[in-house]
């Protein structure tokens, strides 16, 4: 297939949880960008309309939906109404997460995967962090939202290996430091010993995600599953 098929995703349908600010919202544009309609959802509906009112821009449509993924009628309903409107599901980026210091929410994914499983292909992103892939300085005190980001590491290589059977790639990427909401204090505190631990000398901007986020909901990764993809400017290496 033609390199530039391989990642259009013209026709595609992917929910983003979270998908209204900072990384989701970033990643929420990549996809649009190459040809998707969207699913964005978060707590806060009102910031999911407005970023759909841009979305769309990109000439897919955008659905946006109040939704807290700890609780699982809600990601029900979220399911139904993609379903209702889009008739299918084919890339997830659970993206959804709390602030700096507190564990990242885990998603219950039964619910979405039904309709991929269905399907019989799908895509899966989880969004971990560089902090779940190694011990942090002792100034940064982030040790459950680091261990919730090492399970999210294990839990998609875990769930790609079950899941291969149904044609469903899981993949995690990995961020480096992205100034959002949840990262601004920490950033602002500790900007210059941040940048030294980071080769390219700089945080993450806005299109730094895009790329990544397309690979993997794309053809393009179709025999790419249990991977995490960093994208932290050299800071693990
Ligand atoms: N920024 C970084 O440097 C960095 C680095 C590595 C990894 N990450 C990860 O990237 C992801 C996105 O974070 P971000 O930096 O973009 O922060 P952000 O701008 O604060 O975005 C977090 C998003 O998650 C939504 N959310 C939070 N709890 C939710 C819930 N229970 N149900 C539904 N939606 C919920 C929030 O919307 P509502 O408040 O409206 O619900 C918000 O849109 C997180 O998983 C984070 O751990 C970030």
């Amino acid at each position: 297939m033609d390199v530039k098929k391989l990642f259009d995703l013209s026709g595609r349908v992917a929910i983003i949880s979270g998908g209204a600010t900072g990384l989701g919202r970033q990643m929420a544009e990549g996809l649009a960008e190459m040809g998707a309609n969207l699913v964005l959802c978060a707590r806060k509906k009102e910031r999911c309309l407005a970023a759909a009112e841009e979305l769309q821009k990109h000439g897919g449509q955008v659905l946006a939906l109040g939704c807290d993924v700890k609780v699982p009628s809600s990601i029900h309903e979220v399911v139904d109404a993609a379903a209702k409107k889009f008739g299918r599901i084919d890339i997830l980026i659970n993206n959804a997460g709390t602030s700096w210091g507190a564990p990242a929410e885990t998603m219950t994914l039964d619910q979405w995967n039904k309709v991929m499983i269905s399907q019989r292909r799908g895509k899966i992103i989880n969004i971990a962090s560089v902090a779940g892939l190694r011990g942090s300085s002792p100034t940064l005190s982030a040790i459950g939202y680091s261990s919730s980001k090492g399970g999210v590491i294990i839990f998609t290589k875990d769930l790609a290996c079950k899941w291969g059977v149904h044609n469903i790639q899981v993949n995690a990427i990995a961020p480096g430091w992205f100034p959002t909401d949840m990262s601004d204090k920490v950033i602002e505190r500790n900007r210059e010993v941040l940048l030294a631990g980071i080769p390219l000398g700089r945080f993450g901007g806005p299109d730094d995600l895009k790329g990544a986020a397309v690979f993997l909901g794309s053809d393009a990764s179709d025999f790419v599953t249990g991977h995490t993809l960093v994208v932290d400017g050299g800071q693990s290496a």
